[in-house]
């Protein structure tokens, strides 16, 4: 597959099979992806990883921790709750990104721009190797509990999760704005947006 048509392939998958993932390819296609990304000095970023069914089911009770405090979920039933988090803690693998805060005169954007980057490629990476993934940065998930045991220090920011599993079928892609609608012509004047 060539690398434009990786690109314009790739789907967000939702619902994953039961095929298990090795965490020796996931940490393969990190690594990969860290080397693509490049950018000199290493990106001042790290990654948690729950793979195993225990590891799964506690990231996921973490996950969920806040789901029944939260004013807005109050109404959602908890075997809604219940079954949100068998469905998270059957897909196969986790993997967690976190980004140094502060760690650049920027205020920490790079670290975080270079966490995004290496998560498109290693979402990339994996798509070639038939790998789905999801990811998530819902907000009802980043809570204290959950910050706490994924182990977040101080002085970082949590990234997302990719949420990775094989899949039997992609979704339908959904329409893009092109990018001439985001399209300005500067005349050394006045901008015109075209
Ligand atoms: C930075 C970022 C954050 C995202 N956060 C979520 C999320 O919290 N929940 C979710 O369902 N999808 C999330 N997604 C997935 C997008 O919704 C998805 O990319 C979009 O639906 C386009 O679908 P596609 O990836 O199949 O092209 C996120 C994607 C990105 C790039």
């Amino acid at each position: 597959m060539d690398l434009a048509t990786i690109i314009t392939e790739r789907r967000s998958i939702r619902r994953f099979n039961s095929r298990s993932v090795s965490q020796e390819l996931v940490t393969e296609l990190l690594a990969q992806a860290v080397r693509l990304y490049g950018q000199g000095e290493s990106p001042r970023v790290r990654f948690v990883y729950a793979g195993t069914p225990e590891a799964r089911e506690r990231l996921v009770d973490g996950m969920t921790s806040s789901m029944r405090e939260n004013k807005l979920m109050r109404w959602v039933p908890g075997k809604m709750i219940e079954l949100f988090k068998s469905r998270f803690t059957a897909i196969p693998g986790h993997l967690i990104v976190v980004a140094e805060a502060g760690s650049d005169r920027s205020g920490g954007e790079a670290s975080v721009a270079a966490a995004c980057g290496i998560m498109q490629i290693f979402q990339l990476l994996g798509w070639e190797q038939g790998l789905g993934m999801l990811w998530d940065t819902e907000r009802i998930i980043q809570n204290e509990v959950f910050f706490k045991q994924i182990g977040i220090r101080d002085h970082e920011v949590f990234v997302g999760i990719l949420h990775i599993g094989y899949f039997d079928k992609a979704p339908r892609g959904r329409s893009r704005t092109p990018a001439e609608k985001k399209w300005t012509v500067y005349e050394g004047r006045e901008a015109k947006t075209v």
